[in-house]
């Protein structure tokens, strides 16, 4: 939540500054504000309640000067509504020459701010992050010393923050801290950069550099320094981003989700590549990072929203192709109930972001028990990857739309490659089998683009629904969170009523909220092979016709029966039943992506929401 941009250099510092604002503005769009010190007039501060787009408005009536350094933030309130003057950047010390920033929560802000109170300190916010600036404001009236002051307030903190700082004094230097929330560095050339992720700079610089738990960056045109809370310095871990920037933008779609949903083959076929031979045979090398895996006795799959609906996928993979038991645990639920974990638990932890605070804490539970940890991860730099044992990265490029579509389609993929990397190691089941799951698993990315294609049927019944009050979605095995990522899709989006459930489940309840012209959209699993569940979700449908619900078949070409049931039919291409999961769900995206725009809501940016999970 939150997102921070900092540069120091030569360079335009406004542009540095909007341009990653705007790349940042997923992770909250509720108020937006830049700090830059001009040279002549000193601390310059514009902010604004609203999106991004609010700001540049203000600072088109009310301009700043270019500078040569300068900080910004994009906010998803917690403490304080989203208003002119909770927003940041907060303002410190005499003359309010200081500056800061923070993503995270400041625990312990309510004790500090008493203590502010008492000295008569004025606030002008009800912001947590308020406390930061004026103590380190105050630390260095006393010290006049920037850095000392920071580092001494940084260690008073409690909770999770990311910490931006220029002061007045300072018209070459950054300082930054962070724990439990995420900060990146960009080195330029005689510039440097800071963000939230790689996004806020890959504009500018592919170099990066990742700060780890309870660090402090030192950010100078020239030079950068990294030490810990306590003083001792930290190698630069240097890494080369490989997103492309033109990938952060629109590209002529009328939305980031549209342009997302349609990236689809590609962050599929990028997931795959280099991993799976043309014979089928998977070859994971990340697994080198990880001991004694022919030992594990037990998966536990942790995650939060789309990417725990990925893990459920994938838990159905690896039972039936590594022969290895498998439970997925949202990461908040798992973390607070004491799970019983050992050293031959192998925990796999998905992220898109790799910056949930949730699936963090799990993971750091996990360890401390002595499990391992392998994570799917789409973000480089991220705190999952720097944390995990192993990391498998999705390669579905930088996601902006707050609804996640192209890492869900990602994250599956390189969850059925873990589940087959693990049945070669395990010898689960005979090598004709395992590659012959390996060709169905290279198919996927032109079965993918096959959807795409087909998608005209699926947009004009989200525009036919847009009067909908409620969706309800069924599927079984593997179409079971695929229906309930598609209601999650359409609560996100269009802010309807909107549940999944398992087809199973019907009768034993969700069966009484059947009316006439209910609209239920149905997963259907393909009807070949012995022991499909094609029958038994057909006699469903029946079940719900029956009582007068408006249905919506997803289900394979070729599919006879269906048609004779279903109101409506989407054909997907015949596949394997375990790839059918990314090939159902690219209807049920554009179903509420169509749904939503269509009642003229802001399909990238819906309301309340944040992408990356950065707090608790
Ligand atoms: C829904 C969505 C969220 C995220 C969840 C986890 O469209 O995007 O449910 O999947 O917040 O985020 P990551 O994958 O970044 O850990």
């Amino acid at each position: 939540m939150c997102g921070i941009v900092g540069y120091v250099g030569p360079g335009s510092t406004l542009d540095v500054l909007l341009g990653g604002l705007k790349r940042l503005e997923y992770r909250g769009y509720d108020s937006a504000g830049i700090s830059v010190i001009d040279p002549d007039l000193g601390l310059q501060t514009r902010k604004r309640a609203g999106k991004l787009q609010v700001l540049v408005d203000y600072l088109n009536e009310s301009p700043l000067e270019d500078a040569h350094i300068g900080i910004g933030h994009t906010r998803w309130a917690t403490h304080g509504a989203p208003t002119d003057g909770n927003a940041h950047p907060h303002l410190g010390g005499d003359g309010l020459k200081l500056s800061l920033i923070h993503n995270g929560i400041i625990e312990n802000f309510s004790e500090l701010k008493a203590e502010l109170l008492a000295q008569g300190v004025n606030f002008s916010s009800e912001t947590d992050s308020e406390v930061a600036a004026h103590l380190v404001a105050r630390a260095y009236d006393e010290t006049k010393d920037l850095k000392a002051a920071f580092v001494s307030v940084v260690n008073r903190l409690h909770g999770a923050f990311t910490l931006l700082c220029i002061h007045e004094d300072y018209q070459d230097l950054i300082l930054a801290a962070r724990r439990n929330s995420p900060l990146v560095i960009g080195l330029g050339d005689n510039e440097n950069f800071l963000g939230s992720d790689v996004a806020a700079f890959v504009e500018h610089t592919k170099r990066a550099v990742s700060v780890g738990q309870d660090q402090i960056v030192e950010l100078r045109s020239d030079s950068v320094k990294i030490s810990t809370f306590h003083g001792e310095s930290v190698e630069l871990d240097e890494f080369t981003v490989d997103w492309d920037a033109t990938s952060a933008s629109k590209g002529g779609w009328p939305s980031f989700m549209a342009k997302e949903i349609a990236d689809q083959p590609q962050a599929v076929g990028d997931t795959l590549m280099g991993r799976l031979d043309s014979d089928g045979r998977v070859k994971l090398d990340e697994f080198a990072g990880l001991e004694k895996l022919s030992e594990v006795t037990r998966i536990i799959i942790t995650a939060c929203g789309t990417a725990a609906y990925a893990g459920e996928v994938a838990k159905y993979a690896i039972e039936k192709w590594a022969k290895i038991p498998v439970s997925v645990e949202l990461a908040h639920e798992f973390r607070y109930r004491d799970p019983v974990i050992d050293e031959n638990t192998l925990i796999l932890a998905i992220s898109q972001s790799g910056e949930t605070m949730d699936t963090l804490m799990a993971i750091r539970y996990a360890k401390e028990q002595g499990a391992k940890v392998l994570s799917i991860c789409n973000t480089q730099g991220a705190t999952l990857a720097r944390e995990s044992d192993a990391t498998i990265y999705t390669h579905a490029g930088p996601e902006v739309a707050v609804a996640s579509t192209k890492a869900f389609t990602a994250q599956i993929t390189a969850g059925l490659l873990v589940a087959l990397s693990l049945g070669w190691l395990r010898k689960a089941l005979p090598e004709a089998q395992l590659t012959d799951l390996g060709k169905e698993l290279l198919k996927l990315p032109r079965q993918v683009k096959n959807v795409l294609e087909s998608l005209d049927r699926m947009r004009n019944l989200g525009r036919e629904y847009s009067h909908a009050k409620s969706v309800l979605f069924l599927g079984r095995n593997v179409g079971y969170p695929i229906a309930m990522e598609g209601a999650l899709k359409l609560k996100e989006l269009a802010y309807i009523h909107a549940e999944g459930f398992a087809a199973g489940e019907l009768k034993h309840g969700p069966i009484a909220l059947i009316e006439a012209g209910q609209p239920v959209i149905v997963v259907v699993p393909s009807p070949k092979g012995e022991d499909s569940l094609h029958p038994k979700v057909i006699s469903n449908i029946q079940e719900i016709k029956a009582r007068g619900a408006k249905v919506i078949a997803i289900a394979e070409a070729g599919d006879q029966l269906v048609a004779q049931f279903a109101d409506e039919v989407f054909s997907i291409p015949a596949s394997h039943p375990m790839m059918a999961a990314v090939l159902s769900v690219i209807p049920l995206q554009t179903f509420a992506l169509e749904l939503a725009s269509a009642k003229g809501l802001d399909v990238d940016q819906p309301r309340n929401l944040a992408k990356s999970v950065t707090v608790e």
